[in-house]
């Protein structure tokens, strides 16, 4: 199969230039100008001229592209399959998409391709190699240390796999897979750093139609349990150890003990993958002979050709773990074809690298959510683009580190979340701009809404003002980038705004009661038609995915309130549940923490809701000041009067609690069910009280919390 010549990389239809006036929802802001929104500034920002002759879109202009949009929400099934067709089917589909939206009509269903065989390893890296692309660089690796602490021992892990070394390994962990009984269906566990090693193992995964559930290398030995059990891993792809920062994480205890876990629960993990990424007795581990393998060793011995394993559109590809407000983690499963397509065309458009143009990109999300799935293993494979792969964290061995990146490998697209963004403004702006960052094309934020403050900041001072920002909406139900600006010529950005959907995405906002609101309104965000990504099931339990996302018939319920602007632009106000109602007024959290976050001091805050006597509830806020700034009485009466006066006076904060530190997960969310039982318990409350906090990257924040209470 492999001998099939590939069909070329893929290239959206054009159509005519014709200029389109675009009058439903989704109208671009082609006028510059500020609009009054609750009383914060707005302001449209557009790129110069200049910027689009020397970075072109595959959108000559933001008309363009919404004549594509207007097609992709009319006919969906001929927009998705003539995209389709660029990519490697080894069988035809014959019916392009079926689902059901409707409870009451029936099971929820989303089927996209049916009938058609595909490999998404196989369109990630045989068809750029059968290509003549062979040569290209996949993935740079940046180790944690500037100076290798010690690299691996006789495997030694490559700095740098071309597209073709890539292949070559991938086919080789398939092989050891394969050896250990690995089949197609079968699920393995993946806890490895960001290592090239660890995309490569999940596209060993896919090559062999095994169903990968990767699970964040910086879990507990329960977490990980929980997830290996649930999702029934036959085999586990591990590592000996790794640095993150100057602290040393010794995964492969995590590891062995969490199949201990599983074990005693009746769930027996027959095989490991050992990764020797620190080498010596760095991390201290020993292997069990019959059940641990060396990656090294048992990659040494296998062939680098491995047949591919050709699934169906809706073979199961992965399973990842995101978590619900209450309960267990959900495992959100995603399928191969209708993924396969939306995580290459949203990379692709939504960014703009051209591998061709030697553009490299940078994520710095873990493989261990999706966005480390969808853009650092997919996205950026799916279109042959060379990218850098970051093992430490960027305040290590100082917080210039990503600049220092940007500048050692000329990286032109850097993809990073507001908390990121925000911990480095908090440390002033020369440790940015004593690097050149010339080669900085296109940045982009994801994870939580960008306060205008951060977006700013990014824009100005990271980007010197030159280059666009790509705020992108989505989740791990949605697998791609759903709502985003695209770095098209008239697209004016909005800070703050993730702006207007993506090809094939039909948000919309329902009232309470799940009706549709026109216009300029707010509401529950809700997407109306299945796009090729859409979740499939939450695994094992199907019910509560239907449950969870189709409360109302006909639409994917999102849990996030957003706000519609007269641009059509889409303003994620913050979770559904994160909404506090104030005197009668719906306040988003995140509108209030982006007015704090205004202020020259301020590096970042959380607000959350209490009960009060007049008002129903009222505003407890979570400040944290930037390096080098104290708080003081006066600061505390800035605040409230600067949050009165952008959102009115119903928006005026009750309490302000100084907070070094915000009690974060390790992707960096902010535990807002934490802050909330804290600003009302008060300092009476036990920690025992505040449910699992197992998640935190941090458990001793809340100790801090509870004592500063105001
Ligand atoms: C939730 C999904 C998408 C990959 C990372 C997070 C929030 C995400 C944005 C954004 C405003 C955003 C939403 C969403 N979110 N990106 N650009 N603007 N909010 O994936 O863990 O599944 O979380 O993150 O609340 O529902 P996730």
């Amino acid at each position: 199969h492999a001998m099939r010549s590939p069909p070329p990389l893929f290239d959206l239809p054009r159509f005519s230039s014709a200029r389109h006036a675009y009058s439903s929802t989704a109208r671009a802001a082609s006028v510059e100008g500020t609009e009054a929104s609750r009383g914060v500034e707005e302001v449209v920002f557009h790129p110069a001229d200049e910027y689009f002759q020397q970075v072109p879109h595959h959108y000559d202009h933001v008309e363009d592209y919404l004549v594509h949009y207007e097609k992709s929400i009319k006919d969906p099934e001929a927009f998705w399959s003539e995209i389709a067709r660029n990519f490697h089917w080894e069988t035809p589909w014959e019916e392009t998409l079926s689902y059901n939206f409707n409870r009451s009509a029936g099971p929820i269903h989303v089927r996209f391709f049916h009938g058609g065989e595909t490999n998404i390893a196989y369109n990630a890296l045989d068809r750029h190699v059968a290509a003549g692309l062979g040569d290209r660089i996949a993935f740079y690796t940046e180790r944690n240390d500037l100076e290798p602490i010690r690299e691996s021992g006789p495997g030694g892990l490559k700095d740098q796999y071309t597209y073709r070394e890539a292949l070559e390994e991938v086919s080789r962990i398939a092989n050891v897979l394969k050896s250990m009984g690995v089949k197609r269906g079968d699920t393995v566990g993946l806890f490895l750093p960001m290592v090239a090693e660890l995309p490569l193992a999940m596209l060993a995964c896919a090559r062999i139609g095994a169903v990968h559930t990767v699970v964040f290398a910086g879990f507990s030995k329960e977490a990980l349990a929980d997830r290996l059990c649930d999702a029934g891993c036959k085999a586990v792809i591990a590592c000996d150890g790794v640095f993150r920062g100057s602290k040393l994480i010794p995964l492969f205890h995590t590891v062995d003990a969490a199949i201990q876990l599983c074990n005693e629960r009746g769930h027996i993990i027959q095989h490991t993958l050992v990764l020797e990424r620190l080498g010596g007795d760095v991390a201290g581990v020993h292997l069990t002979p019959g059940r641990d393998v060396w990656w090294h060793e048992a990659t040494a011995k296998a062939s680098s050709a491995c047949p591919v394993e050709w699934v169906p559109s809706e073979h199961p590809l992965f399973i990842l773990y995101t978590s619900g407000s209450t309960g267990k983690p959900k495992g959100v499963l995603h399928t191969t074809g209708g993924y396969m397509i939306q995580a290459a065309t949203t990379f692709r458009h939504v960014f703009n690298v051209r591998p061709e143009k030697n553009d490299i990109f940078l994520c710095t999300a873990d493989c261990g959510w999706i966005t480390g799935h969808s853009y650092v293993t997919y996205g950026p494979l799916l279109n042959g683009a060379s990218q850098v792969v970051f093992e430490g964290v960027p305040s290590y061995p100082d917080v210039g580190r990503l600049w220092h990146m940007v500048d050692k490998y000329g990286i032109t697209h850097l993809y990073t979340a507001p908390t990121a963004i925000r911990s480095l403004m908090r440390e002033g702006d020369e440790h940015v701009t004593k690097y050149a960052r010339s080669s900085l094309k296109v940045l982009g934020s994801v994870g939580e809404p960008i306060n205008p403050e951060a977006w700013k900041w990014y824009h100005e001072v990271v980007g010197g003002g030159r280059c666009p920002i790509v705020d992108t909406w989505w989740q791990t139900e949605t697998g791609a980038i759903a709502i985003a600006p695209l770095p098209i010529k008239g697209w004016g950005q909005k800070p703050g705004s993730a702006s207007l959907p993506f090809l094939g995405i039909e948000p919309v906002l329902l009232s309470q009661d799940g009706k549709e609101l026109e216009g300029p309104t707010e509401g529950l965000l809700a997407i109306k038609s299945p796009w090729p990504s859409t979740l499939r099931s939450i695994y094992g339990d199907h019910e509560r995915m239907e449950q969870t996302y189709f409360s109302f018939d006909g639409y994917y319920l999102t849990g996030d309130n957003a706000r519609r602007d007269s641009d059509g632009y889409y303003w994620i106000t913050g979770r559904a549940d994160d909404v506090v109602i104030v005197s009668g007024h719906n306040l988003g959290t995140a509108e209030v923490e982006a007015a704090l976050a205004q202020h020259p001091n301020v590096a970042e805050a959380a607000v959350v809701g209490i009960p009060h006597d007049v008002k129903g509830n009222c505003l407890y806020c979570y400040v944290t000041l930037k390096a080098g700034q104290a708080p003081s009485p006066d600061l505390e009466k800035q605040l409230k009067v600067s949050v009165r006066s952008q959102l009115g006076a119903f928006a005026a904060p009750d309490f302000i609690q100084w907070a070094p530190n915000l009690p974060k997960t390790r992707s960096g969310k902010v535990m807002r069910r934490i802050l909330r039982k804290v600003a009302a318990g008060g300092k009476a409350i036990n920690v025992e009280d505040l449910g699992d906090t197992s998640t935190l990257a941090d458990p001793e924040v809340i100790k801090e919390l509870i004592a500063n209470h105001v």
